[in-house]
């Protein structure tokens, strides 16, 4: 799909869908009323997810008209026009219709360039689909071009919003693919593909050069599975005098929970446990592609957790990248071990602050559903950009304390550490607290991304399966950074 903006009015479309957002009980542009006539009260009010189509019959040069609500105006938020846009572009696909053009509307408290990222966002996250595995082609059906359009500049705006939408559906689409065709190996492929693109540094770890770091965690969590390790570290700006940040992500490329085996039900939705290394490269993809004034860095640790004769064993004792030596009490809790050697190596760049992403509790899906992220901080000014990422890009977060108390929860008889707490009370916190043990001083905000990774009811514009919810929240925040 082609998406591009132009600065004209209403009067001016000439083919194609031409889609309009209306705010609940508020009058649609007047270029369009007349396409509206003998309309009730009744039947269009505006609601949230509310849509009106009509043929235009000759009454304008364009062909079709979809009008959607955009709900109550005191109640309005930026992600309606994410949810009004993605409204249109499913519309659209279910009529066949090449050629989409949305109209951006005057909102509330709101720029005219945020209406129209947002906007791009919710046409180009609603536009993806994962298809590649289907051998029958002839149902698919994309959009050739999507326009927005606008009395003012809005440029600026289409930009961001395609540099975001992007990002999240390259993720999207490398998260979706399976353990069998996803393998550490071939995400590194990918991630050597994308620095070749990006511009960005790029060093790929393999087992061997990850046993003279010393990298305890990431080669007992992989010891089990004839899938080879790999640490992914991606640079952008590298070399340049600006504030460094790392990103760090969990990359279990699948999590059978190792000897410690899950259940068999749902299994296969540990696919999606690599998410948080997979953020880590789109969020590298956006942020070159916005040419932040910052240096990141990229941390993936990837690797497989399965159970086999040479698997880590409930009771075994390993030492992290930092010389901490933990017990560890159940193989499912992994991800904790494998970011471990990585925050390890993050502290010792010597960032300005660390974020990592991990699909890393089941207890935090208990706690917070599918509608936000876990946040744990141990610092009050990174979790407060986090929360306002969050707000900005409706890739909502909810903090958690990570108190001293269950830290204690964290300590072990015959190690310093043990990789669970035998009460299984606070799962989510009890993993933080955990990690926090490997960021030393540095300002870290984690985000337990677990139940966020995926959706599995309808949504405006995001498809059942893989979001790789983190990729926009997170570049939002580096964004933000730049004048911090
Ligand atoms: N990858 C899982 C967490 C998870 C669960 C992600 C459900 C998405 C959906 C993680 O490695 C895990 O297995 N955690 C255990 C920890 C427990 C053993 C302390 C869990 O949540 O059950
Ligand atoms: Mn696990
Ligand atoms: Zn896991």
């Amino acid at each position: 799909m082609k998406i591009e903006f132009k600065k004209d009015n209403l009067g001016n479309v000439k083919s194609g869908l031409l889609c309009v957002f209306v705010l609940q009980g508020e009058k649609p542009p007047h270029e369009i009323t007349p396409l509206m006539k003998g309309l009730g009260k009744d039947r269009f009010e505006g609601k949230t997810g509310q849509t009106y189509y009509t043929e235009t019959l000759g009454n304008a040069k364009f062909a079709h008209l979809l009008v959607v609500g955009m709900g109550e105006r005191k109640k309005f938020i930026l992600d309606n026009l994410r949810r009004a846009a993605g409204t249109s572009v499913r519309y659209a696909k279910s009529m066949k219709e090449k050629e989409i053009i949305v109209f951006v509307p005057s909102v509330p408290k709101t720029t005219a360039i945020q209406v129209a990222q947002a906007i791009t966002e919710g046409v180009m996250l609603a536009e993806y689909k994962f298809d590649e595995y289907k051998t029958e082609r002839k149902d698919i059906f994309n959009l050739k071009t999507a326009t927005i359009l606008s009395e003012q500049d809005i440029g600026e705006g289409v930009r961001l919003g395609q540099i975001y939408a992007n990002a999240q559906n390259y993720s999207r689409l490398l998260d979706e693919k399976p353990a069998n065709i996803a393998t550490p190996t071939m995400i590194a492929k990918e991630a050597q593909k994308l620095a070749k693109q990006n511009k960005l540094g790029l060093t790929i770890y393999n087992k061997k050069s990850m046993e003279k770091m010393k990298l305890g965690g990431v080669l007992a969590v992989s010891q089990g599975s004839v899938q080879a390790p790999v640490l992914l570290k991606l640079e952008y700006n590298k070399g340049k005098n600006y504030p460094l940040y790392c990103i760090v992500g969990k990359g279990i490329t699948f999590d059978s929970g190792g000897i410690s085996i899950k259940p068999s039900n749902g299994m296969h939705e540990m696919k999606y446990d690599k998410t948080g290394a997979i953020n880590v490269l789109g969020i590298m993809k956006a942020v070159s592609e916005l040419g932040l004034n910052i240096r990141v860095i990229g941390l993936a640790p990837l690797c497989e957790n399965t159970p086999s004769g040479s698997a880590q064993k409930p009771g075994d004792v390993i030492t992290i990248r930092n010389g901490k030596t933990v017990e560890v009490l159940n193989t499912d809790a992994e991800g904790r071990l494998i970011l471990a050697d990585a925050l390890s190596l993050a502290v010792e760049e010597k960032p300005k602050a660390i974020i990592d992403m991990a699909t890393l509790t089941g207890a935090i899906v208990v706690c917070l559903g599918r509608h936000a992220a876990g946040l744990f901080s141990n610092d009050d000014k990174l979790a407060k950009v986090i929360e306002d990422a969050g707000i900005a890009t409706h890739e909502r977060v909810w903090r958690l304390p990570v108190w001293p108390e269950y830290s204690e929860m964290m300590k072990s008889d015959i190690a310093d550490l043990k990789n669970i707490s035998e009460q299984h009370e606070a799962g989510s916190i009890t993993a933080a607290a955990f990690l926090k043990e490997f960021v030393g001083e540095v300002p870290w905000a984690h985000l337990d991304i677990a139940g966020v990774e995926m959706v599995k009811l309808p949504h405006p514009y995001l498809e059942k399966g893989a979001t790789c919810t983190g990729v926009r929240l997170v570049t939002n925040a580096l964004e933000k950074m730049q004048t911090k």
